[in-house]
């Protein structure tokens, strides 16, 4: 049966480090509370001029390269984000034409932190029906511009950074086996960054009562990803008559340590198969998934015909799961 499959992957994060410890200097924080909580040592910010989708064209340009395909035979460009360039146009035609990739629709995808796994869904629909042959997906975030760095509570948490994939028909095993998706809008308020659309268009105002930066009710938030995440993965491999012990690795959404490792428990795996990238990156929103895949992927820790878990969590709420027989 016809499954779209990943046939390479690349990143890039940005050269500047921000450390725990110049975190100190900035808020009331420590680099102990937030290794105690959250697992993140350092993660990376956007230089000057450096933007989304600048983000994306240096991971795209790499699974391009990897792959050893042309920019120009792409069918469709996926950028999966909530930090673009600008409101118009999307991120994936900035991308688009950067790459040159003349033959290619592109768009992008908000759905938060679950964003690259909601952008594989659409890709693996196009292929298995047989729309379209090639796809380029990335997540890519500047999450650093949206970020209130005199708001302790969220500040610790966010990283820039991004990761692509290149997707294509295949015939034999390996292949995307599932990709779930799922959203609950009545927990919008747990997770927004609630200025520069409709509802608080930009102004004078708006500025003033900092709404165009990321809020989080973070222990709500993390209570519901904790529920909802073990029963996902645990969903994804009934779905494929798969066990725990079949995973060769799991790779979660990099937003706390503590999230993963009760993941990890609640389903019998140690953490030796779990892609934990988070104290380098922190959260990277929809960009964290691809980067962790592309570490695992090119670090040997994954390898043909192995079982993938990737799963994420994030505003909306959105959640989302995917099995891949690499
Ligand atoms: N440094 C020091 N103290 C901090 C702090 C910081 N950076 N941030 C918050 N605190 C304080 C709080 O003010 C609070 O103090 P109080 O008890 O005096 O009121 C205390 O630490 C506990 O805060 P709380 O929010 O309950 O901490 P927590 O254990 O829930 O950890 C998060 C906070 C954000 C790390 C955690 O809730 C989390 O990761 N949430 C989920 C994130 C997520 O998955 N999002 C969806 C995908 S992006």
């Amino acid at each position: 049966m016809l499954k779209a499959k990943i046939i390479s992957t690349g990143s890039y994060v940005p050269s500047r480090r921000l450390t725990n410890g110049e975190l100190e200097q900035m808020v009331d924080t420590s680099d102990k509370w937030i290794m105690e909580r959250t697992g993140i040592r350092e993660r990376r910010i956007a230089a000057e001029g450096e933007n989304t989708s600048d983000l994306a064209y240096e991971a795209a340009v790499l699974a391009l390269s990897r792959a050893g395909i042309s920019a120009s035979s792409l069918d469709i460009i996926i950028v999966a984000t909530i930090t673009g360039d600008m409101p118009i146009p999307a991120t994936a035609c900035f991308l688009q034409n950067r790459l040159n990739a003349t033959q290619a629709a592109a768009f992008d995808i908000n759905a938060a932190c679950s964003g690259f796994l909601f952008g594989l869904s659409t890709a693996n629909a196009y292929i298995k029906s047989g729309m379209y042959k090639r796809i380029l997906l990335v997540g890519a975030e500047a999450l650093s511009r949206f970020t209130d760095w005199e708001d302790r509570n969220t500040c610790v948490l966010f990283g820039d950074g991004a990761g692509a994939v290149i997707l294509e028909a295949a015939d034999g095993q390996s292949g995307i086996l599932s990709v779930d998706i799922h959203s609950d809008g009545s927990y919008w308020e747990l997770l927004n960054l609630p200025g520069g659309g409709s509802k608080y268009p930009p102004s004078e105002e708006a500025a003033a009562n900092r709404l165009h930066y990321i809020k989080m009710k973070g222990n709500e938030t993390f209570k519901v990803a904790v529920r909802t995440l073990e029963k996902l993965v645990i969903d994804a491999l009934e779905k494929n008559g798969l066990k725990s012990s079949d995973i060769a690795l799991l790779v979660p959404h990099q937003a706390n340590l503590r999230i993963i490792s009760a993941t990890a428990t609640r389903l019998g795996i140690g953490m030796d198969k779990v892609m934990v990238n988070l104290d380098k990156c922190g959260n990277t929103s929809a960009a964290s998934i691809p980067i962790a895949l592309d570490e695992a992927a090119t670090s040997g820790r994954i390898k043909e015909n192995d079982t993938i878990i990737l799963e994420a969590f994030g505003g909306g709420l959105t959640w989302a799961s995917a099995v891949i027989r690499w």
